[in-house]
């Protein structure tokens, strides 16, 4: 027996910096849209994601909450494997940066370039965007309001200088030309492959620079354990690491390897079709088949995004609507490569008028005509009332699985939908043409009538299957109602033949599929249910600030101005050492101090600038009210309050001092 063709498929891994969006639930549903289509046609399929654990911005992250990085991925990854359920996502391996199968082969994978002379050791310079974890070179900077701002999220990037390991990308730069130009399908759309040739590649390529030392959040480089290895080396090696590539147990990765298609995101097509296809041809290894970049989902005008904070989630419109209106949505409103916007209004005009109406209609009219005209069973073809009227419908339909199968070639998932919905409408059309119910008054076209319908449940048939990989949980809803039973005939091979579907079936009426919504009103209801949600936390604010005057009023019998001796124990005073101190940008008066407290660090804000340099705190030892409750100032969350000594001039000005610890106190000595 031949071996089945393998189908290995990937989405980007995501960081875990704060809760998935809509738009890594975009590339999601592709990727499994795409396996579970393989998968239907027969391929032995693979489908991996995961997520890119390590970094600055999430050790930054981490330490704002007073967790470890560990502690805060864990509980986003957890999230995350709760949503791909949610949205029926179907992946073989979900992969995580920090597992130990990872690590050791991304420090293997790191030691050979550096044994083969790939990678060398000297010092970096650049231009840094915290949020988004990239250096740029000063062309790539953007000019707003006069500050050179990140090309990504648009935010001010900061001089950063390091010790650093570079890769020799330059040295394989004529090699990937070539290979790209001889490889036409490998970049797709074809147009972001001459971005990568004209932008990257002809300009000529700068050496990348692949370890830090300032985060401590990485996978270390085992010669070189001050560094860690920077976070691109790191998150491309997933795709063979997950397959046990460089084990012993390199199974999957003998029967996968090269991918069919890497999915992701326009923004990271440059990683995945430069770095990425170096890194595998410097190990000796053959390229992924395909990269493919999609466009953005948008919000307004802006890219969704997480650093960004304009973000649209899943789940309140899948409690509301369905996991299938919205994967039907995803793949269906933009074409795959192109921006689109996502708007309440938009999803809610297509469920009506695609799913409610072309569909839910399609099937509810069938079934119920089936039940009124033949008593619920299908009828069988009858050869003496072959009527012509239908032949273009059936030779139409017979064709859409190629006609499907051809725009997924392409991944033209929303034209795939537009060829499936194409005949729903052409069905639709055909019960107008034939007015069943004329003819169900009329004996003589008993045979005619029954053929209409024979050919409308055909149909239907036909787009329930050539819809399951798009929509899981709807097929089986209309297999139902038609009284398709026997899963051969949910199967793509049993597309081959139109008329497959025996007679005798018995219909079985059921809900609707979509409800018929009134887009005002759920408009409404998708913005009503924001303001109750506010209305709830005021009123949960009012009850708490109840309790706190009861409480205050029990202490009366304490001499005005005095605390308790219990008052004064919730009070946590520690000696935090100052790591760091930077003035906050726009602000005369805050200054942004990074505290260490021995097994933890904290950040501060104080606004003191006017009083102290950063440059005279750095070192010293402070008193810090550790149990203050964070607050975010200026976009930063403050976690803790630094005391101070204040004293009032003759001219009725201020003097301030930060109060200091005893040099001897080490960091984090608890004051009591
Ligand atoms: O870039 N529209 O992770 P990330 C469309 N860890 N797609 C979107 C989207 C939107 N608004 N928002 C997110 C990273 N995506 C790296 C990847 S891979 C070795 C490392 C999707 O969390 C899209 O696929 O920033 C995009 O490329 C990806 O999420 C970015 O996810
Ligand atoms: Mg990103």
């Amino acid at each position: 027996m031949a071996e089945k063709k393998t189908f290995y498929i990937t989405t980007p891994i995501y960081y875990p910096s704060g809760n998935m969006t809509i738009g890594h639930t975009y590339t999601t549903v592709a990727a499994d849209t795409m396996a579970r289509f393989r998968k239907m046609q027969g391929y032995d399929t693979y489908f991996l994601t995961g997520t890119d654990e390590h970094g600055q911005k999430i050790e930054k992250k981490a330490a704002e909450q007073g967790v470890t990085p560990i502690e805060y991925v864990d509980k986003i990854v957890a999230e995350t494997q709760d949503l791909w359920k949610l949205m029926n996502i179907e992946y073989d391996d979900f992969i995580r940066t920090s597992q130990e199968r990872h690590t050791r082969i991304v420090q293997k994978i790191f030691r050979r370039f550096y044994e083969q002379g790939d990678i060398y050791k000297s010092e970096y310079e650049g231009m840094y965007c915290t949020p988004c974890e990239s250096f740029w070179t000063p062309t790539q900077l953007v000019d707003k309001d006069g500050q050179k701002v990140c090309p990504d999220c648009g935010r001010p990037c900061q001089p950063m200088k390091e010790e650093s390991y570079f890769f020799r990308m330059s040295k394989y730069q004529d090699w990937l030309i070539e290979y790209i130009e001889a490889h036409p399908d490998f970049i797709q759309p074809a147009k972001r492959a001459n971005e990568m040739i004209n932008n990257f590649l002809k300009p000529g390529l700068q050496d990348l620079c692949v370890s830090r030392t300032s985060v401590k959040w990485g996978i270390p480089v085992d010669f070189d354990p001050k560094h860690t290895i920077y976070v691109w080396i790191d998150a491309l090696s997933n795709y063979i690491t997950a397959l046990g590539y460089g084990t012993d147990h390199d199974g999957l990765f003998q029967k996968y390897w090269p991918a069919d298609i890497h999915l992701v995101g326009k923004e990271i097509v440059r990683f995945h079709t430069i770095y990425w296809p170096i890194m595998l041809h410097a190990l000796g290894l053959p390229l992924p088949k395909q990269v493919f970049g999609h466009g953005w989902l948008l919000f307004g005008a802006d890219r969704m995004s997480k650093s960004k904070g304009n973000v649209v989630y899943p789940q309140p419109i899948v409690a509301r609507y369905g996991v299938d209106a919205l994967r039907y949505y995803l793949m269906r409103e933009m074409p795959f490569g192109a921006d689109g916007n996502y708007t309440n209004e938009s999803f809610l005009t297509r469920m009506n008028a695609d799913l409610a109406n072309d569909l839910g209609n399609l099937v509810s009219r069938t079934v119920a005509m089936i039940e009124k005209y033949f008593d619920g069973v299908i009828p069988a073809w009858d050869q003496a009332a072959a009527e012509p009227v239908g032949d273009e419908l059936r030779a139409h339909c017979a064709q859409l699985p190629h006609l499907v199968d051809e725009q997924m070639d392409k991944l033209q998932f929303s034209q795939a939908l537009a060829e499936i919905w194409k005949v729903v409408g052409e069905c639709n059309k055909y019960i107008d043409q034939t007015q069943p119910w004329v003819l169900g008054k009329d004996a003589e076209k008993k045979g005619l009538l029954g053929n209409v319908l024979l050919t409308l449940a055909e149909c239907v048939r036909f787009v329930a299957v050539l819809i399951r990989p798009f929509m899981p949980s709807t097929p089986e809803r209309i297999f139902e109602q038609v009284g398709i039973a026997d899963e051969a005939l949910k199967t793509w091979e049993s597309l081959e033949r139109f008329g497959a579907l025996p007679d005798g079936l018995r219909v079985r009426k059921g809900e609707a599929l979509f409800p018929r919504i009134d887009v005002q009103k759920e408009l409404e209801a998708l913005s009503g249910k924001a303001e109750k949600k506010e209305e709830k936390a005021e009123a949960k604010q009012e009850k708490k600030e109840q309790k706190a005057e009861k409480k205050e009023k029990k202490k009366a019998e304490i001499p005005e101005g005095c605390i308790t001796f219990d008052d004064f124990g919730k009070i946590k005073l520690r000696v935090a050492r100052v790591l760091a101190c930077e003035r906050v940008e726009k602000s005369e008066k805050l200054l942004k101090f990074r505290l260490s407290l021995g097994e933890e660090e904290r950040t501060v804000l104080s606004g003191i600038a006017k009083f102290h340099t950063p440059e005279e705190l750095i070192g010293k030892k402070l008193i810090l009210l550790a149990n203050l409750a964070p607050r975010k100032i200026m976009g930063i969350e403050s976690q803790g309050m630094l005391l101070s000594a204040v004293k009032v001039n003759e001219d009725g000005s201020e003097t301030l001092r930060l109060l200091t610890a005893d040099p001897i106190m080490p960091d984090g000595a608890e004051i009591g």
